[in-house]
């Protein structure tokens, strides 16, 4: 039941003139948004751009320096959370907020603000509800959004794909008016995003307004009735959903026309490759069994070579990289790394084997939030040029700016704290990070997830090249077209297993999508 709205009628929100300066940068400069009632407002915007910025004063977690904010035109003030909340304002973040040692119910009706303050407090005097009716009111709410784990589940155990759902049952708890989702996609199966966006059309059937960030383009073509872009802070234009082309959203986005090839070109026999030192795997996997699977894995990888691990998010893809990195040492199997056993027994020892992991998980693996952005890239890196025992400033200096450079990371300077990036920013610092250790075996584990098109593109650009300098790149998606456009050769798991391996020429979304989900490639829908 979808409420028209008369043209008289105020829009459900209005923000106008928002400014907001950090030290040394200006986030948003002057920003006008506005959110109708039964809309999807599709927020669009290049990595740094300031969209989170902006979602960030609306749900009143960060004040505006300047400008003024209407509901229902209304004037409103947002000091704080709660004033939003009360508001019928709700925020999804980018990076997830849930408080690990509670359970999933907590979570959802607690409110992490207070309970990552005083988890006992909350549980025992300030409990809105009793547990029993907590516990089912979250049943309830997790049916709606697909979980299908008991509301007592600590959030801990669950995949970041299960978190971000409950993030979205908080949201759905409040009952607000208006709800923002940043990026709420980033980390969810297909599936699991299938069922998110039944969710957000029932809401903008019920009248909600919904304002939704995200760099993938077909889900904003699938959603959106609207579209508003931001470029450096400023808005720069509203596209209605007919004249919301991706060709047009983009040239918004970046200023210009994107031109060219997408996908960097590849040949199809990438082990003929003169780098290559004949057939010989660089890295040879066999039987490896990694803890709570139900059989070994095999699978190995040349020198320059390209391999994808395709398969849905819970198939097992992060935890075989993480015991192939030595994160958590295998049960069994063996492996060997350019013809010497190779058995890892932290990351530290497969580092020095010049085997490198840009994990998933960037906020808990990849980064040390309140370092630089140069101490960041030169983290991993630091022992190489650490030979008179001192930390060599000048090279750390040197390396940041190579990487900030070549991945076009968006700061102020290589001093700025990693804390205070934009999301797709944060991903780049931990990719050069990387970059910056010359591997052997680089393994990106979802390398492009929040990095924006422009920005996309230039990654392909780098892990391309890395390959045609005979780096072998083990790269795991969930992006079937980038899986596609990129590698040589995919390994398909499902269920912890390997389902298939497919060479390039008989790549095709349908195959792989079969032998992702189990189905016979006619059951498999395009
Ligand atoms: N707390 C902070 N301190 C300093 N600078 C900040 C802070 N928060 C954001 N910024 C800066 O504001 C700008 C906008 O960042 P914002 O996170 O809003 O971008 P975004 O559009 O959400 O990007 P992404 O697509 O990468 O998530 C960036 O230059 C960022 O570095
Ligand atoms: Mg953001």
């Amino acid at each position: 039941m979808s409420t028209p709205v008369s043209p008289a009628a105020p829009d459900l929100l209005a923000m106008r003139g928002i400014t907001k300066r950090f030290a040394g940068v200006t986030a948003l400069a002057g920003v006008s948004l506005t959110a109708r009632a039964g809309e999807v407002l599709a927020l669009m915007g290049e990595n740094g751009a300031g969209k989170s910025t902006l979602m960030k004063i609306l749900g009143g977690v960060q004040p505006a320096d300047a400008g003024e904010i209407r509901i229902d035109g209304r004037l409103v003030d947002l000091e704080g959370v709660r004033a939003a909340k009360s508001l019928g304002i709700a925020l999804i973040h980018q990076e997830l907020m849930l408080a690990p040692n509670l359970d999933i119910a907590a979570n959802i009706f607690l409110g992490s603000e207070g309970a990552e303050q005083s988890p006992a407090a909350f549980m025992g005097m300030l409990a809105p509800l009793p547990r029993g009716e907590m516990n089912r009111k979250a049943a309830t709410l997790l049916a709606r959004v697909g979980l299908d784990s008991p509301p007592t589940t600590p959030v801990g155990a669950l995949t970041v794909g299960q978190r971000q759902m409950v993030e979205i049952a908080r949201a759905l708890s409040a009952a607000a008016r208006i709800i923002v989702m940043d990026e709420p996609t980033s980390s969810l199966s297909a599936q699991e995003s299938a069922r998110l966006f039944d969710v957000i059309r029932q809401l903008r059937a019920d009248g909600v307004g919904i304002i939704y960030i995200s760099h993938r383009m077909e889900e904003v073509q699938l959603l959106a009735d609207r579209v508003t872009v931001l470029r450096d802070g400023r808005h720069v234009g509203d596209l209605a959903r007919r004249e919301a082309t991706t060709d047009k959203i983009v040239a918004l986005m970046v200023g210009r026309e994107l031109t060219g090839d997408y996908f960097p070109k590849k040949s199809s026999e990438p082990s003929s490759d003169s780098v290559t030192t004949g057939a010989a795997p660089l890295l040879e996997v066999k039987d490896l069994l990694v803890p709570g699977a139900p059989a070994g894995v095999s699978f190995q990888i040349r020198r320059g070579e390209i391999l994808g691990f395709a398969g849905l998010v819970g198939a097992g893809r992060t935890e075989l990289v993480e015991t192939v990195f030595g994160v958590t040492p295998a049960r069994a199997g063996t492996m060997t790394l350019a013809g010497r056993p190779f058995a890892p027994r932290r990351p530290r020892d497969a580092i020095r084997r010049g085997v490198c992991l840009a994990p998933e998980d960037r906020k808990r693996h990849g980064l040390v939030l309140p370092m630089s952005v140069a101490e960041n890239t030169s983290l991993a890196s630091v022992g190489s040029y650490n030979r008179w025992g001192w930390l060599d400033r000048a090279t750390e200096r040197r390396v940041a700016k190579t990487e900030v450079a070549r991945l076009g990371i968006k700061t102020s300077s290589i001093a700025t704290k990693v804390v205070t990036l934009s999301g797709g920013n944060q991903q780049k610092v931990v990719l050069g990070k990387w970059l910056a250790m010359s591997p052997k075996l680089l393994i990106l584990d979802e390398p492009t997830r929040g990095i924006d098109v422009g920005a996309r593109a230039e990654i392909y650009r780098q892990v391309a090249a890395l390959a045609a300098e005979g780096v072998a790149i083990l790269m795991v998606s969930s992006d079937l077209e980038e899986v596609i456009g990129l590698a040589d050769r995919v390994v398909v798991m499902r269920e912890r297993r390997v389902a298939g391996v497919l060479d390039r020429a008989a790549f095709s979304q349908e195959r792989i999508g079969a032998l992702m989900t189990g189905a016979r490639p006619a059951e498999v829908s395009a």
